[in-house]
């Protein structure tokens, strides 16, 4: 059993096996068509994969709606497949991370339809029920415009069922010892079959007590211990990447005190504020919920992304600052969702403007964590808006200008394939990219490449460095010896930074440009001169005659 910390200092790339590449021609994306794409991925420098869910389901909300926990969709192939895979993965030294939705199944789960069916099923007590309409039945919606409502009625079970999200995903009453048994048996399976832990669905709605007569949830945070226990019993390497859009003062609880809960969490309050500086050119709300998400235990680790699978959620902003990140990103109510995010790919909503692609890459890349980069981001894929809600980003990967993007050689793809428009796939391809030394594709394996030889980020802690400019965002992380500045203008205009070279500390008064030949040398007085173009970016070592290398060994 080896305890190592490899999510420390990791790539995380994550994919739906659907949408990925399709082997045999159905038009639905399938794991031996992934394997294909293994050598690519390695390639690109990933280090771990995270593979959306997978397992068979009616797919009524991605798949986030599951109807056996222990088997492979076999629109996607079978568990043989999967276990070929992970294999794959193994080889090429690539970590794999599957989501793990227990929060809820789909509707069409055998548990649920036997504890419906029958009130002295062991399952009926899996569920959570009530005989009356509960009061609080309009209250907690998840998706609100599309969702009604928590509770419904179940004609068969002639009670009332909770589901915090759509009405054909019952909440599992994970307070159960059965339930909690059971979740333990889920991980312990697909952890012998190879994975190397899991990305948790829904955290803060898996530990809140469920029920007719609740309030405000109480998170049961003794389960994420729980949780992590087992997992560590049995896999000592392995790790929770736990969904909780939470405030920062949670954090802890979530993490642990101890570093006893969960390993990682998406970093939701430095995501909303970072589009809130991409957005204003204003990096001030952005310092404050880094600073504010600074504490985490030695072992714990964040996860830095700009998009998901989901909506971006602004939730947590002003509505002053959401405005603004509206009016910038997603001007029209079509590219709205939810009333409060966004349901655009990054391209689109930066218009396709390489510039700040790069910068929202790079500071994806330099903040406080391990950055999880989404599948077709790499090329600068674009969206769908005529597909519903988050459909739109979630459209099959654009492999080659051949037809359907190269993903499916049948002639009716699940999801359509981009083919219209300066995102579509004649346009936008990975076989057109991976020629082009100046491509998107390239620009992402060399910042992949370099980002894994900065550990400091991952590793070390970061101060912020006073500059004169509102929209410079300039970071130092210290880790043994070693340390790394970097810098973001995330505005429209070319400017200069002062750097005070008592803060930046460096012995040797010379910045080594990482990303370039372009070093910052100390002035007379000390101070760094550092002149960057509209929205321009440097990762500069501070010190070390030993140009590119660390002045220590890790
Ligand atoms: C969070 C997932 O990211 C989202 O896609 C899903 O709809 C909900 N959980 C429900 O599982």
């Amino acid at each position: 059993m080896i305890n190592d910390l490899w999510y420390k200092n990791a790539i995380i790339y994550c994919l739906s096996v659907e949408a990925y590449m399709d082997s045999n021609g159905d038009g639905v994306g399938d794991f031996p068509g992934l394997m294909r794409r293994l050598d690519y991925l390695h390639g690109l420098g990933v280090t771990a994969i995270w593979l959306m869910p997978f397992q068979p389901s009616p797919r009524r909300d991605g798949g986030y709606d599951i109807t056996d926990y222990y088997n492979v969709d076999p629109r996607y192939g079978t568990l043989g497949d999967f276990v070929e895979f992970a294999h794959g993965c193994k080889q090429r030294g690539i970590r794999l991370l599957i989501d793990l939705v227990v929060n809820h199944t789909s509707d069409q789960h055998p548990w649920f339809q036997e504890a419906c069916r029958n009130p002295d099923s062991p399952y009926r007590d899996w569920y959570v029920w009530a005989d009356k309409k509960p009061k609080n039945a309009n209250s907690g919606l998840v998706f609100p415009g599309v969702q009604k409502s928590t509770w419904t009625y179940d004609e068969v079970a002639k009670a009332w069922y909770f589901h915090r999200f759509y009405e054909f995903q019952p909440d599992l009453d994970t307070a159960s010892p059965h339930v909690q048994a059971e979740i333990l048996k889920i991980m312990g399976f697909w952890l012998q079959l190879g994975v190397s832990g899991f990305r948790m669905d829904a955290v803060p709605f898996v530990i809140a007590e469920k029920g007719a007569k609740t309030g405000k949830p109480v998170e049961q945070y003794g389960m994420l211990r729980t949780f992590r226990e087992f997992l560590q019993w049995r896999c000592g390497d392995a790790i929770i990447l736990a969904e909780a859009n939470v405030l920062p003062e949670s954090d802890m609880s979530y993490f642990g005190d101890d570093g006893d809960r969960m390993h990682m969490m998406f970093n939701f309050a430095v995501n909303q504020t970072l589009f809130y500086a991409l957005a204003a050119a204003e990096v001030k709300p952005l310092v404050k919920a880094m600073e504010a998400t600074r504490t985490r235990p030695q072992t714990a680790q964040w996860g830095s992304f700009l998009r998901n699978h989901d909506e971006l959620d602004l939730g947590r902003l002003t509505q002053k600052q959401r405005e603004t990140v509206f009016q910038a990103f997603a001007p029209e109510a079509d590219m709205q969702l939810y009333g409060r995010g966004i349901r655009r790919r990054l391209a689109p909503m930066l218009q396709g403007d390489r510039r700040r692609l790069e910068l929202a890459y790079s500071l994806m890349a330099t903040l406080p964590g391990t950055p999880v980069l989404r599948y077709g981001d790499e090329i600068g894929m674009g969206d769908d808006l005529s597909l519903p809600e988050r459909n739109c980003a979630r459209t099959p990967m654009q492999w080659s200008p051949e037809p359907h993007g190269g993903f499916t050689a049948g002639d009716t793809p699940t999801m359509p394939v981009i083919d219209q428009g300066p995102y579509g796939y004649p346009h936008v391809n990975v076989a057109a990219q991976r020629r082009d030394p100046d491509s998107l594709l390239n620009w992402m394996e060399r910042i992949i490449r370099m980002r894994k030889e900065v550990p400091e980020i991952g590793w070390g802690e970061f101060t912020i460095l006073p500059v004169d400019a509102s929209c410079v965002l300039a970071v130092r992380y210290d880790w043994r010896n070693n340390a790394v500045i970097v810098i973001h203008n995330l505005g429209a205009a070319p400017l200069e930074v002062r750097l005070d070279g008592g803060a930046v500390g460096d012995v040797k008064h010379v910045l080594i440009n990482l990303l370039s030949e372009d070093h910052s040398h100390a002035g007379e007085d000390g101070q760094y001169r550092i002149l960057l173009e509209p929205y321009g970016y440097r990762w500069y070592r501070a010190g070390g005659l030993d140009y590119l290398l660390r002045r220590t060994e890790i």
